[in-house]
């Protein structure tokens, strides 16, 4: 790598959903619904050496998302690579294109922090492998939820399905989703704590009865096997989680009504998304899409509550965008 005077840039990551039901923590699925915009800009230092980070963000609930990297996702990532890399003779300036809704659910803060992973490695020509990348990007995940998790990242990542291994050794399992597997997200703007995640996290059980481990796992098995066969009915008959839904869905409210509306008005399967309050109801194509959106719209307008839909597909992944 050539000493940089200035470089810029541009990176895109999209939205994703984590879980997919039964598999907590280890099932993500990239969807094309939005995404976040990075544009790292690199600087050379003219003097000091104390690495200086400074993030500016635009768009969707900006005002809601720290910008002292220490607490922002994206701030995250960019210090533990400028330590790991000794990249403290450069000044950084990210600046974020926020599409995605922070704390909703959506991976917003994972698409922030895989954006801005993945222009380090480019700018600096880190040649970072995506395993080592992503467990940079799940720095990340430390803002928002106090631990790292895989399951936004990868997906937000690699796009389409993605299974998180994380035991003995950090491992990702990708799948190509059916081209026609279509999903409805459904975003209820209620206010939601700082800490999102991790206060959805702390409400779980820490033991599980043997019972509803062996439900969940046959039902995530069964997804799986759908994802493989490209069979959509199938990967819907795994969309059903007994241990997390029935604590989480305490914290969204009218959850059983949109849950009704959604399978009602021709969705095949619905679940939380990653952890809330967005709903994401699978539906084997978009034709029925906007039936079932306007069912979880008139759902929430019954309960006063606003929301935002977005009927989408698989996404297809993080991408550069230009550097120059
Ligand atoms: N697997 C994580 C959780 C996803 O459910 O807490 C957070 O988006």
């Amino acid at each position: 790598m050539n000493d940089i005077k200035y470089l810029e840039c541009i990176t895109s990551a999209p939205s994703s959903t984590a879980n997919l039901g039964p598999g907590y923590d280890v099932f993500g699925l990239g969807l094309n619904a939005l995404e976040d915009i990075v544009c790292l800009k690199v600087i050379k230092k003219a003097k000091s050496n104390i690495d200086n980070i400074k993030i500016k963000i635009k768009g969707e609930g900006n005002q809601s998302i720290p910008i002292d990297p220490e607490w922002n996702s994206a701030g995250k990532v960019a210090k533990k690579i400028i330590a790991d890399y000794y990249l403290n003779k450069y000044d950084f300036i990210i600046n974020i294109e926020k599409n995605i809704p922070p704390g909703y659910g959506m991976g917003s803060s994972a698409a922030s922090a895989v954006a801005t992973a993945l222009a380090f490695n480019k700018i600096f020509e880190l040649d970072i492998n995506d395993t080592k990348l992503l467990n940079y990007a799940a720095e990340g995940e430390l803002a928002s939820a106090g631990v790292k998790h895989y399951d936004n990242i990868s997906g937000s990542f690699f796009g389409d399905f993605v299974i998180v291994k994380s035991k003995p050794e950090l491992e990702f399992i990708k799948i190509k989703s059916p081209t026609n597997l279509a999903m409805v997200v459904c975003v209820p703007l209620i206010d939601v704590p700082k800490m999102k995640t991790e206060a959805a996290r702390k409400i779980l059980p820490e033991e599980i009865p043997l019972k509803k481990m062996v439900q969940n796992i046959s039902n995530a098995c069964t997804i799986v096997a759908g994802f493989f066969n490209k069979d959509i009915q199938m990967i819907c008959n795994g969309i059903e989680d007994c241990i997390i839904e029935p604590v989480r869905q305490k914290l969204i409210p009218g959850y059983q009504q949109v849950k009704e509306g959604a399978l009602g008005a021709g969705a095949l399967a619905f679940a939380i998304s990653g952890a809330g309050p967005s709903t994401i109801a699978f539906l084997n194509s978009k034709t029925k899409g906007s039936q079932v959106s306007n069912v979880m719209e008139e759902t929430y307008e019954k309960l006063n509550i606003k929301c935002k839909t977005f009927i989408c597909n698989s996404s297809k992944g993080a991408r550069v965008i230009s550097l120059k």
